[in-house]
């Protein structure tokens, strides 16, 4: 099934076009890359699936994205949208809170207050980002002391503490050392199992390792997309082709 379904869209900043033409989708219980070169539009098109895009100053956008078969720019109640489709972004930030509330900061926002009901959020969530073990006998303590690993595996459990259905990322690895992406990308592949993934990397390697589809964009075109294998070993296009092979971007 598509859990997400990008249909004729089109974005601008002010006069600017930036998507243009974008027809695509993105299968569930799968982790799809999307990669180009920097300012072609990955980052505008992750912020349009959670309806953050909007928030920059001049976005327009034309075209429809379906999530889970709706479409989300008929949408008023942005909260929704915003629960069912979490993001992850380049820089790990932590809330300046304990690491407990961290976790804890959607469901607390949705209402959620019964104290077992939070204790079991708290252990899942960090449990699914393996960081339980390294941080359960201070879960008090603030969570801006966490390594920056640490903190990006944190956020990963903040949005997943409200169960979303699709899950953005937008370069997460791009600060951590090499065993913290290892980690991040076993993470991914479990997550997998129950999630949408959308990640955008610069990281070819990583893109390879992890994506069982990839989409590559240029100048704010989806230029080609299909399975990650054919996309690296037998691209369709030339411009594929120049950006897999490393001439440019
Ligand atoms: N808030 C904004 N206002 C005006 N133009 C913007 C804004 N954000 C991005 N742009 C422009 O939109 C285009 C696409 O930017 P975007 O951040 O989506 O690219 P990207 O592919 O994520 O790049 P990178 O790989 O460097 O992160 C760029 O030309 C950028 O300058
Ligand atoms: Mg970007």
């Amino acid at each position: 099934m598509n859990a997400v379904e990008l249909e004729n869209f089109n974005t601008w900043y002010g006069q600017d076009p930036v998507l243009q033409d974008i027809n695509i989708s993105f299968n569930n219980n799968s982790i799809t890359a999307i990669v180009g070169p920097s300012g072609c539009g990955k980052t505008t098109l992750l912020r349009s699936i959670n309806r953050t895009a909007e928030l920059e100053k001049g976005f327009t956008c034309q075209g429809d994205i379906r999530v889970l078969r709706t479409p989300i720019y008929q949408i008023k109640e942005l909260s929704t949208v915003r629960r069912q489709v979490g993001m992850v972004y380049q820089t790990p930030v932590a809330l300046p809170l304990s690491i407990r509330e961290n976790v804890l900061f959607g469901p607390r926002y949705y209402g959620v207050k019964q104290r077992s009901q939070l204790d079991n959020i708290v252990e899942s969530c960090l449990r699914k980002v393996a960081l339980w073990d390294e941080v359960k006998d201070r879960l008090k303590h603030p969570a801006d002391k966490l390594s920056g690993g640490q903190k990006q595996r944190l956020a990963m459990a903040r949005v997943l503490a409200v169960e979303p259905q699709v899950l953005l990322l937008d370069e997460p690895c791009s600060s951590l050392d090499p065993a913290s992406t290892g980690l991040i990308e076993e993470l991914l592949e479990e997550l997998a199992r129950e999630l949408c993934i959308i990640i955008v990397t610069h990281n070819l390697s990583q893109a390879r390792r992890i994506a069982r589809e990839t989409i590559f964009m240029l100048d704010g075109r989806v230029v080609e997309s299909g399975a990650t294998a054919a996309i690296f070993a037998a691209p369709g296009n030339d411009k594929t082709r120049g950006f897999v092979s490393g001439l440019y971007g």
